[in-house]
């Protein structure tokens, strides 16, 4: 039985991240956030290739020092190959392809999406994987989905978002409050003293296990725009208020797509993952359906929630382990299916 180490590269958004396990445990895992996109409100794709084409040396390097390994113990390289953003997909990719062809190990390329769901996997002392099937949330800046997941690689789609993910509906929603990008956080924070019930925001109608969140956005716009108008201080005066009134929408929007998603497959496990997973409310939800509806519950940890190449090392190794290799001519996919 041979210890295989990994080394893994994560650079789909605007995330530069890298690290390095030893069969399913993480020995390092390191993550440079770019700051320039705060000024601009959003990630502007330019200046994320950019910072990754600066990051990707140094973050590699360290990942390596931290875990403690020399390069000639790699086993293989793994790197996601979409879904992302291209120019920043090309980053990682074409440092995948050359390391692998420098140190003469295979390259295996990895759905960020199928990473973010096998998170779970990682073997972490704070953490419990779920057991097959069960039903993944993944909720994100970028993504909404249910998944339901058979096995390692046999998982499909069976609900995802018609045009804004979560994270967004977050941030837009802090946007139109005046609050600084990215606003989910600052949202669940002012929540917490807030009052859920205090505003009544439309809960859209959607097909089957599918979601829509830019209604709520102009819900939102339309009703901070209405209320200024009668007191210009509305916001300040009202902002715990509104934001528990946002989150309490937002979470409700959540759970009766996975209440739905649970009749339809009598599936009791779910997990969920990505960085809105952090969400104090959403997390107390989920955790409230264990003794509501017998559900069982899983919330990695947070660092494995939000972008990170430990993720993309998991899969790394589960394919590395059934042999699934890429080739030398694999080219990154900024649209990739699970
Ligand atoms: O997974 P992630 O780090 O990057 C993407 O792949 O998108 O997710 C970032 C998103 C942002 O929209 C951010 O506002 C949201 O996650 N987020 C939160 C919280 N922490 C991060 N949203 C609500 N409450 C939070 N505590
Ligand atoms: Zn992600």
């Amino acid at each position: 039985n041979e210890t295989i180490y990994i080394l893994a590269i994560e650079s789909s958004c605007d995330d530069t991240s890298a690290a390095v396990l030893m069969n399913d445990k993480v020995l390092s895992n390191v993550v440079a956030t770019q700051a320039i996109h705060k000024e601009y409100g959003g990630v502007v794709p330019e200046l994320a290739s950019r910072a990754h084409q600066q990051n990707i040396v140094p973050v590699v390097d360290q990942a390596i020092a931290r875990a403690n390994i020399d390069k000639k113990q790699l086993s293989a390289i793994a790197f996601t190959r979409g879904p992302g953003l291209m120019g920043s997909l090309l980053v990682g990719t074409s440092f995948a392809k050359s390391l692998s062809l420098g140190l003469q190990i295979p390259l295996i390329e990895v759905n960020h999406m199928k990473a973010h769901v096998l998170a779970h996997f990682i073997n972490d002392d704070s953490m419990k994987p779920p057991k097959f099937p069960f039903l993944a949330l993944t909720i994100s800046g970028g993504h909404t989905q249910i998944v339901q997941v058979n096995d390692f690689f046999d998982m499909k789609i069976i609900g995802q978002t018609l045009d804004d993910a979560v994270g967004e509906a977050f941030d837009k929603s802090a946007k139109i409050l005046g609050l600084p990008y990215p606003g989910g956080p600052l949202i669940d924070k002012y929540a917490a003293t807030g009052n859920s019930h205090k505003f009544e925001f439309p809960i859209p109608k959607v097909k089957e296990l599918d979601f829509s969140f830019s209604g709520l956005k102009t819900s939102i716009l339309y009703f901070i725009q209405k209320q200024t108008k009668i007191d210009p201080h509305f916001i300040e005066n009202n902002l715990e208020d509104i934001c528990a009134s946002i989150q309490y929408t937002i979470i409700t929007i959540l759970m009766k797509k996975l209440k739905k998603a649970v009749k339809l497959t009598g599936i009791k496990e779910i997990a969920i993952g990505g960085g809105v997973s952090a969400n104090s409310g959403i997390r107390k939800a989920l955790m409230d359906t264990q003794t509501t509806y017998g559900w069982k519950t899983y919330v990695p940890k947070f660092e494995y929630c939000t972008d990170n190449a430990a993720m993309i090392g998991i899969v790394g190794y589960y394919k590395y382990k059934n042999e699934v290799f890429a080739q030398q001519d694999v080219t990154a996919k900024a649209r990739y299916l699970i």
